[in-house]
């Protein structure tokens, strides 16, 4: 599927938004920030969010050059973002049309300022049809990889640039008259105007977007627009927030003690593995085990945190009690629910037994920030109804989150410099309720778990041997209960199949079925047939998301 088709067939509700309430002094997003990661003295870019799909995309690249960047809704007050200071503004993109009715606008005060402001896509077009340019829509729009011509060395942003480029497009309205006082820096064949710049106001233009990928330039325009344009200058990189972060937990902990439910995913143990540098053992880790993890996965976590970290752990191998409450369930929901139910139970059992425990360590990203409007208990909250790893409320702990403020690659560099296992910075998703989602149309039990891990773990193996794990987003095996006849050994056989998902992505909101290799296919399906007993047959799934889901449960 093409990028511009994912983008299309994207369900609503799932897509990055603005917030719908109105952004005011109390919005933690704008607040200034007690724990953020933010170096005090470095320099920050703020991106103002209309709605686009890439919005968030813009910060993480911004910051990938080495620059500290934060979205924040499009109707931030201007006296929270003046008292940032910040060296530069972005406008997002969005869905809108300048001329729709509720389309969010321009406040003309944001570009006076006296602060560069680079607008891409509708963020251009706002900022042209505020200030005097026509924009209209096109007979035809762009979607999708567009050449793109320079004029005139391409100004103050595209100047040393090629001539003729590519760029990423996705707009119907577009940008016919730059406003008085802009020159026109390219077009593309819809698209008389689709860069401008006044670099007298510092005002800049982009009708594409640099934020991805298909616009090969699109790092050197950004980088242009950040270093020579806003004068940013001091590095900001993931691994510089340790310290600072350190410093916050230490602050914020003071002489109490905190817990830390560790999934085996990599937020939760870049969480704990910050707060352990920063309070040491008053830190006690509690790994629910139930059981309905991969091979050794459990192991490897215990060997990590305890055996090589020093992390103070209670590994709480709980498989029966779990394995009791799913005896004869083969409803997903209900599955998901017992799961949930009973992890929640286990926790606070173990937690009462820690004794002055104050404080709760979460792994809360940024995304998850972003998504819940902001509010970093909401965040919690929506991740408890979808993952196990969610804890009770009620637990009367206070949150500590420090990874509030990181991407999800920023937090991989960080767990990197902090020592944990490459295994474990680099796993891929794995769902809370485990294994049991994957076991579908019929009862969990140890019979078929032993299954599919077994199965599973052949997968992996192939896939880290072909040198492809990180590329895919998620790999693994599903085991439908229903049985077929085959032939092995002379012998009728009468057994499961596997199923192989392997999917890429870059968020889970949309996702490709993978061209794995023939051969890699051929020897994942050898082997499983050969070495697990109870699999006579291995199918792969063809299907991308949507209209599939990436777990088949
Ligand atoms: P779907 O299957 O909805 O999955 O395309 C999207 C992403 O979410 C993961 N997933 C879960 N994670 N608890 C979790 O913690 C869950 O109940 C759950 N269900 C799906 C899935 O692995 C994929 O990465």
């Amino acid at each position: 599927m093409t990028e511009a088709a994912k983008a299309a067939t994207k369900k609503p509700v799932e897509r990055p938004h603005v917030p719908e309430r109105s952004a005011s002094d109390a919005d933690p997003r704008v607040a200034p920030r007690e724990n953020g990661t933010k170096p005090t003295a470095s320099e920050e870019v703020l991106v103002l969010d209309f709605g686009g799909q890439y919005s968030q995309l813009i910060a993480r690249r911004i910051r990938e050059c080495g620059v500290f960047s934060e979205l924040l809704p499009h109707d931030t007050p201007i006296e929270a973002i003046r008292e940032r200071h910040p060296s530069g503004l972005v406008l997002s993109g969005g869905p809108a049309s300048v001329y729709s009715d509720g389309a969010p606008g321009l406040r003309k005060e944001l570009l006076e300022l006296g602060i560069p402001v680079l607008g891409i896509c509708y963020g251009m077009q706002l900022m042209v049809h505020e200030l005097g340019g026509r924009v209209e829509q096109a007979p035809a729009g762009e979607f999708g990889r567009t050449s793109l011509s320079l004029r005139d060395g391409g100004g103050r942003l595209l100047e040393g640039l090629p001539a003729e480029q590519q760029c990423w497009m996705s707009h119907r309205d577009t940008v016919f008259e730059p406003p008085p006082g802009f020159t026109a820096l390219a077009s593309s064949p819809e698209s008389p105007v689709a860069a401008t710049e006044d670099t007298k106001r510092q005002l800049y233009g982009i009708q594409f977007h640099p934020e991805v990928v298909h616009t090969p330039y699109g790092t050197e325009i950004l980088t242009r627009f950040l270093r020579d344009v806003a004068g940013c200058r001091e590095r900001w990189s993931p691994a510089s927030v340790i310290d600072e972060q350190v410093e916050a937990i230490r602050a914020q902990v003071g002489d109490a003690r905190a817990i830390c439910g560790l999934s085996g995913g990599v937020d939760s143990a870049t969480a704990a593995l910050l707060v352990h540098r920063a309070i040491g053992e008053r830190l006690i880790c509690v790994f629910v085990d139930h059981g309905l993890l991969r091979k050794n996965e459990a192991e490897q976590v215990v060997e990590a945190f305890r055996d090589r970290l020093g992390v103070p752990l209670v590994h709480v191998k709980a498989a029966d009690r779990f394995l009791e409450r799913l005896a004869g369930i083969d409803e997903p929901e209900r599955k998901r629910k017992i799961i949930g139910e009973e992890f929640i139970r286990v926790f606070e059992e173990e937690a009462a037994k820690i004794e002055d425990a104050r404080f709760l360590v979460q792994g809360t990203l940024y995304s998850d920030v972003i998504e819940s409007g902001g509010d970093g208990r909401a965040a919690a909250t929506i991740k408890s109804h979808h993952n196990v790893g969610g804890l009770p409320e009620d637990l009367d702990l206070d949150l500590v989150e420090p990874l509030r403020m990181l991407f999800k690659d920023e937090v991989r560099a960080v767990a990197a410099e902090l020592g944990l296992p490459e295994r474990l910075v680099w796993r891929q998703p794995f769902p809370g309720p485990g294994l049991a989602i994957r076991i579908v149309g019929g009862e969990v039990n140890r019979e078929r778990l032993e299954i599919l891990r077994e199965a599973d773990a052949i997968l992996q193996e192939e896939i880290r041997a072909a040198g492809l794990y990180r590329e895919l987003w998620q790999s693994f095996c599903v085991l439908p209960v229903v049985r077929s006849v085959g032939v092995q050994g002379d012998e009728r056989s009468y057994a499961y199949p596997i199923v192989i998902r392997a999917v890429t992505s870059d968020d889970a909101m949309t996702a490709d079925w993978a061209r794995l290799p023939y051969d890699l296919l051929e020897r994942v399906s050898g082997r499983i047939i050969n070495e697990v007993p109870g699999i006579n047959r291995v199918t792969l799934d063809l299907t991308s998301k949507p209209p599939g889901t990436i777990e088949w449960e």
